[in-house]
């Protein structure tokens, strides 16, 4: 599923970042896959999404 629409960051690209890139935080996501750096709205999903793929990692 696509989690930011605005930069087309699906829930996969999340968890590939998490494994392969090492990111663990909210900032570190923004950074690395753009999630999040437009109109915001994506915020809360990505967050969760984020949380469920360190806490399963
Ligand atoms: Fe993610 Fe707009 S949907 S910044």
């Amino acid at each position: 599923m696509i989690v930011c629409v605005c930069n087309n960051v699906s829930d996969k690209a999340i968890r590939k970042a998490v494994e392969q890139n090492g990111v663990r935080t909210y900032i570190q996501l923004q950074r690395t896959t753009q999630t999040g750096t437009c109109c915001g709205k994506c915020t809360s999903c990505a967050k969760q999404v984020l949380k469920d793929a360190v806490e399963t990692y």
